[in-house]
């Protein structure tokens, strides 16, 4: 197993180049099930996670030729199997986004329930909802997911939770589906917004994206296209708070500053300035290592986009832990988000959780020591952290960070950190 080693105390200066966002680039490859014709994908980040979804698409027989870094094109003229094995959706559950179009394109599909994870039991109930509505047959036998629909039809959907791959799910099955369906309460998150417009270069016919009612009406075939990823804005927030936290100054380039306001937002509330134009943010800010009180503790509750994204909250717990005063971070998303507190206060950290609510007391320093990741968000607050701790730290089991964050140690390094990967 991969550890990291961070000497802190190193204020991060200079450029990093945002990749392409995981969360939008699982459920487009999966897009391309719903057709036979190419679909073209450019800046496609170099991920576990896609590597995963890409070894699981071609198990069912997509073709995938591979062109310059992050360009790729898929192949779905020959599908030779709909079913989605244990022991590939075991270790992603984002497999879980391969139902929709296999249902909606081949009528049936056999995917493995996705077991939970570190964060919570992550249930797809809403998903199977969804698909019976619009006329799937859905049995849940030895833990997988059995479905059939001779053909979708639109339906009326009220989804009384937003669900982000809910939403993706059921507007790709219902991008085939015969008439309309209306999606109630949809996910509006940037990623779901991006898979839309992807779909819709592919001749889906979708309204009302990034709202909360989405209309999809459902046409015989979707037909070829290309498509760039939208840049990550959980990897440009996570870089925001890094060099928020070490002070310096870094500027983010491929990095779109409208999805990520909330982030933003509370950034400048803890005295980091913060410039940006299209596709440039910059950073700057005194940071930790100046001495006390450089940074002003933020509160923060997380929620469904546009409003504070959870993908963000480890990474504030940690920034929390060496600003200036007291915070409170509540995670209303998942029921076990903080598996990085109990990590963080063998830094040093003062956090106390009630239910889901943490109470962080910042410290003026922390001190190195080896901890352990657990999550994907949760190992990149513990590097954050490790950014602004005192002499070394050790992370383990970073094949958590692999699964999200593009190269790190080498973007890290090249802003002036002391990372190193030990295999
Ligand atoms: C997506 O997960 C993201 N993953 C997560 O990012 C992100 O944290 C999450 O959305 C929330 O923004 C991908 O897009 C691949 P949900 P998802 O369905 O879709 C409950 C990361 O770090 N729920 O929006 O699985 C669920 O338990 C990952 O990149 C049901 O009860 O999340 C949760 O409490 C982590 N029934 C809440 O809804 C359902 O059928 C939101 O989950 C579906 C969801």
């Amino acid at each position: 197993m991969d550890k990291l080693v961070i000497q802190g105390g190193v204020p991060l200066n200079g450029e990093v180049r945002i990749s392409g966002a995981k969360n939008a680039a699982l459920p487009i490859l999966c897009a391309g099930l719903l057709t036979a014709e190419p679909l073209a994908l450019g800046n496609v980040p170099d991920l576990h996670d896609v590597a995963t979804m890409l070894k699981l698409l071609a198990h069912m027989g997509i073709k995938i030729e591979r062109h310059a870094a992050g360009e790729l094109t898929l192949g779905a003229d020959d599908i030779h199997t709909c079913e989605a094995p244990y022991d590939m959706v075991k270790t992603m559950r984002a497999s879980i986004l391969v139902l929709g179009p296999l249902l909606a394109r081949f009528g049936h599909a056999r995917v493995s329930l996705p077991g939970g994870c570190a964060i919570g039991s992550r249930p797809v109930d809403l998903h199977i909802k969804g698909l019976q509505a619009m006329g799937a047959e859905i049995r849940i036998e030895h833990g997988y997911i059995e479905a059939k629909a001779s053909k979708l039809k639109g339906a009326r959907i009220f989804m009384d939770l937003v669900t982000v791959t809910g939403t993706e799910n059921l507007m790709m099955a219902a991008a085939l589906a015969d008439g309309v369906t209306v999606l109630e309460n949809a996910a509006k998150e940037p990623e779901v917004v991006d898979l839309a417009e992807c779909l819709i270069k592919m001749g889906a016919k979708i309204e009302g994206v990034g709202t909360d009612v989405i209309t999809v009406t459902g046409v015989p075939h979707l037909h070829a296209a290309q498509h760039d990823v939208v840049c990550d804005r959980i990897e440009a927030g996570t870089y925001l708070v890094a060099a928020a936290m070490t002070g310096g100054k870094v500027k983010l380039n491929n990095a779109r500053a409208e999805l990520l306001d909330a982030v933003i937002d509370k950034l400048r509330e803890s005295g980091a300035k913060i410039e940006h134009d299209k596709t440039i943010i910059t950073v700057e800010s005194r940071g930790v290592l100046q001495g006390p009180g450089a940074l002003k503790s933020v509160s923060i509750r997380t929620a469904p986009h546009p409003a504070f994204p959870t993908d963000m909250q480890a990474q504030f717990m940690a920034l929390n832990t060496v600003a200036d005063a007291v915070a409170t971070v509540t995670e209303t998303i998942f029921e076990n988000r903080f598996m990085h507190v109990q990590e963080m206060q063998r830094l040093g950290a003062n956090i106390e959780v009630e239910g889901n609510t943490a109470i962080v007391r910042g410290r003026e320093f922390l001190e190195g020591a080896t901890v352990m990741a657990t999550d994907l968000r949760a190992s990149a607050s513990l590097v954050l952290a490790a950014l602004v701790a005192r002499g070394e730290t050790v992370i383990e089991r970073i094949y958590h960070l692999d699964r999200g964050y593009e190269h790190i140690e080498d973007k890290l390094g090249k802003l002036g950190a002391k990372v190193q990967r030990i295999k």
